[in-house]
């Protein structure tokens, strides 16, 4: 099958398109013909090799893992003998590494794709929604009628966040660029703050709940827009050469020693239950996942480099037809 790999780490341009073995699938696994897959951060950090990626496992001088990807949408084109959830022909989404290429062999994070969005919407829906489901609800203890601010709310994981969190029942307050402010009113925002002309830490309201997709400000920044009982969730920040947002995640870490409000950082992780909440909410027409450009693979390197520039508006998307 074709897939989209990388034998050494740097730009996009290290990436190609190259015929590699079509996944095997187990008893309990499932073969899909991916249809669409979506670019995420951590690919551009996976393709690039930053250091702290390489010395966690990533391989110290060239990538373990050749391939790249992480979303699909796809249709099954064959199950395990143990499957009974899915049959050939059924059209899914989830997340499984090596998604970018024709065939993915998935067990878990895997359910049936929404009728109501198209396979391109589907896949860019596993990583940043399940990023934004996970950190607003089971690390920021999320809650109806709580003020929350997503700074960052426009790119990938932001859009998702503005969304989940009005379904929620939360009063949302999104930060982004001015570019971006009539889109974040459009997915629900009760409130927009361009950060070129407007700074949240200087106009004197506080929030139950800051969930900090992007921009690196400091603690003492951060604090004033926080109530004393307040929970940050540190999803992500400003890329760096070594360390990427992990950085943040230090500088915070250390000055908010002591302080009242609590500090959450996390790593986000595929699961069946979580697809499925997330399934339901584009069922319902709470979340409508927003893909602003749709690559084919022979473009891959295009798509990275519009993701790797910083203000992507929602999602990019690969196609692999
Ligand atoms: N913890 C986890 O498990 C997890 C999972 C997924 C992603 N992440 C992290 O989350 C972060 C964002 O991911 P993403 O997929 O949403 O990225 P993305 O699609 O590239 O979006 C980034 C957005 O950040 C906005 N932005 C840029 N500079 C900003 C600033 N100074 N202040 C506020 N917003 C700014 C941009 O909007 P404008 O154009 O409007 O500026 C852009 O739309 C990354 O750091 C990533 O590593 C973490």
């Amino acid at each position: 099958m074709k897939a989209v790999v990388f034998e050494s780490y740097g730009q996009p341009d290290v990436l190609k398109i190259k015929e590699i073995e079509k996944p095997a699938v187990s008893d309990d696994g499932v073969l899909v013909r991916v249809h669409a897959s979506s670019i995420n951060v951590a690919e551009w950090y996976g393709m690039t090799g930053l250091p702290i990626a390489r010395i966690l496992g990533g391989g110290l001088v060239k990538p373990k893992d050749m391939r790249l990807g992480a979303d699909f949408a796809g249709v099954v084109e064959s199950v395990g003998k143990d499957v009974r959830d899915f049959k050939r022909g059924d059209e899914v989404f989830g997340g499984r590494s090596g998604a970018y290429a024709e065939y993915v062999s998935v067990k878990n994070a895997i359910v049936l794709k929404p009728a109501n969005v198209t396979m391109e919407e589907a896949a860019s829906v596993p990583t940043a929604g399940i990023t934004a489901l996970q950190g607003l609800r089971d690390h920021g203890k999320i809650q109806p009628g709580q003020k929350v601010l997503i700074n960052g709310a426009s790119g990938g994981v932001g859009t998702f966040a503005i969304q989940i969190a009005k379904a929620f029942g939360a009063d949302v307050t999104a930060v982004c660029s001015p570019k971006n402010v009539e889109h974040a009113r459009r997915l629900g925002a009760d409130h927009v703050i361009d950060y070129t002309k407007d700074d949240f830490t200087r106009n004197g309201q506080k929030y139950d709940l800051l969930f900090n997709v992007n921009g690196g400000r400091s603690w003492s920044e951060y604090k004033r827009a926080l109530k004393p009982d307040a929970t940050f969730v540190l999803v992500g920040g400003p890329k760096t050469r070594l360390i990427g947002p992990v950085s943040l995640l230090v500088k915070t870490r250390i000055a908010m020693l002591g302080a009242s409000q609590k500090f959450v950082f996390f790593t986000a992780k595929f699961n069946r239950a979580d697809m499925q909440v997330l399934k339901e909410l584009i069922e319902s027409g709470k979340v409508k996942p927003f893909v602003e450009k749709a690559y084919p693979m022979t473009r891959i390197t295009d798509a990275m480099q519009h993701l790797g520039n910083g203000h992507a508006q929602g999602k990019i998307v690969v196609t692999m037809g």
